[in-house]
């Protein structure tokens, strides 16, 4: 270890961590973290029906923003580290308040959750940072809508300003709908979240997502990923959390990833510092690659659900010192990260009737052969004393493969979905259809 010749801490002993979250991002996160030669203990919060089939990962019967009971857990057991998975606890200041307690947390507080909290705040942030992003009006009456969409004269993308799982935006393709959109938000459909509106013009383009894990000041980039929204083969039906992706994505070389680094990412981390936010956590670019070069669709303050189920088995076991580092704001001191140049392919099994009505409770049989290169994360998963295992949530697990090419990945993926089986599983047999051969 480098001895600090600043004021930023030398980086302590890391043996312990907490895992805030109960989806597939989350059981990737403790497996990866496990990986790491120095940690003894994982411990996930709620965690779900597969956290325990991670070797030295451990569930604690805590909800994410349980903030009293976490502290305590904390405290008592000499935790190291939290991470935090999920944007709604890093929305509420989770996190603040657990630094506040002495914690050492990875995740930003309220006010740079906001990147994702609010997208009429995020697009200011852009806008001031010179960040290429599509043309946008802010809006928070139904008449002001109106008018703006008359005015533009085309079809906006409609999206609500706050937290909406994934389903507070719609691409419109007609004025009409778009007017429709404006109403049905204006009339509740969102919530609150839904109160005020960012108008869009639309973009044209494949998309990517680039996530940068950061210090407050210094980052590190993952490969890019592609995920796939739409529930159905061919990129068709309901927008879902998301229902496969892939990475390393061939749409960024090695020289886009740094452009998007230095024209995107820098220069946000940069605006959120003098807003006097010191950001310790995961920005999340949702990007378009348009004919006009990359543009920033959306912020999350977070790991992609299930980009990160990819990306975590290419990265190397330093990543959880990573993570450290981040959160105690000393990126320079961690070791380098390790970037497998394998390719990896995950793909999501969701429930029948998921998004819209997911159905739950059926058994899950499992006898998939996991090893180095395949690896199975639960999602929507609950299990009882006998270890049977249910499905309990809509996206209930992700299979995920490594190999030199894509589609020998994939076809590794596919063949462990194979071996699991339970009434109503559904996924998409095209994930991964850009960069493989059919
Ligand atoms: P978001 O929640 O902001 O990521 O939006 C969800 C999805 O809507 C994105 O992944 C895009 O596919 C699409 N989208 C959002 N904004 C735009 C835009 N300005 N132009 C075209 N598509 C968009
Ligand atoms: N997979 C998209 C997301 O996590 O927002």
């Amino acid at each position: 270890m480098k001895i600090s010749n600043s004021s930023s801490p030398i980086l302590p002993p890391l043996k312990k961590i907490l895992v805030l979250g109960s989806g597939g991002r989350e059981n990737a996160l403790a497996w990866a973290m496990r990986k790491c030669k120095s940690i003894e203990e994982v411990w996930v919060a709620p965690g779900n029906g597969g956290t325990e089939n991670h070797q030295g990962c451990k569930r604690l019967n805590i909800q994410e923003n349980d903030v009293k009971a976490i502290i305590n857990k904390c405290q008592a057991s000499k935790l190291d580290l939290v991470v935090i998975g999920p944007e709604a606890p890093l929305a509420e200041g989770v996190a603040d308040e657990l630094r506040e307690a002495g914690l050492t947390v990875f995740g930003p507080g309220a006010n740079g959750a906001k990147l994702e909290a609010s997208k009429t705040w995020a697009k200011e942030l852009m806008l001031e940072a010179g960040v290429p992003t599509a043309r946008y009006w802010s809006v928070s009456t139904e008449e002001e809508a109106l008018v703006t969409l008359k005015n533009f004269q085309g079809p906006l993308v409609v999206k609500a300003d706050g937290l909406a799982a994934g389903k507070g935006v719609t691409v419109a393709e007609t004025i009409e709908e778009a007017k429709t959109a404006i109403q049905e938000a204006f009339n509740g459909k969102y919530g609150a979240s839904g109160e005020k509106l960012v108008l869009e013009e639309r973009l044209q383009g494949p998309e990517v997502s680039v996530f940068a894990l950061c210090d407050g000041q210094r980052m590190v980039l993952l490969p890019p990923a592609q995920d796939h929204k739409r529930l159905k083969e061919g990129d068709q039906g309901p927008n879902t959390g998301g229902m496969g992706a892939y990475a390393p994505a061939p749409l960024l070389n090695e020289e886009d990833l740094n452009n998007v680094k230095e024209l995107v990412l820098e220069p946000t981390l940069k605006a959120l510092r003098e807003r006097g936010i010191d950001y310790r956590g995961v920005i999340y670019a949702g990007l378009m690659i348009t004919n006009a070069g990359p543009k920033v669709i959306e912020y999350n303050c977070r790991f992609g659900d299930p980009e990160c189920q990819t990306l975590i088995p290419l990265l190397g076991p330093e990543l959880a010192n990573i993570l450290h580092a981040c959160a105690l704001g000393c990126l320079e001191q961690a070791p380098k990260l390790f970037i497998s140049n394998l390719c990896s392919a995950c793909v999501v099994a969701a429930t029948s009737g998921y998004p819209e009505a997911p159905r739950y409770g059926d058994l899950i049989n499992i006898n998939i052969q996991l090893n180095q290169s395949l690896q199975l994360f639960h999602a929507g998963t609950r299990s009882n004393d006998k270890n049977d295992v249910f499905t309990s949530g809509g996206r209930v697990l992700s299979v995920v493969a490594q190999a030199p090419s894509f589609d020998e990945a994939f076809k590794k993926a596919y063949a462990g979905l194979d071996d699991i089986h339970f009434n109503g599983i559904n996924f998409r047999r095209d994930i991964g259809n850009q960069v493989r051969k059919f």
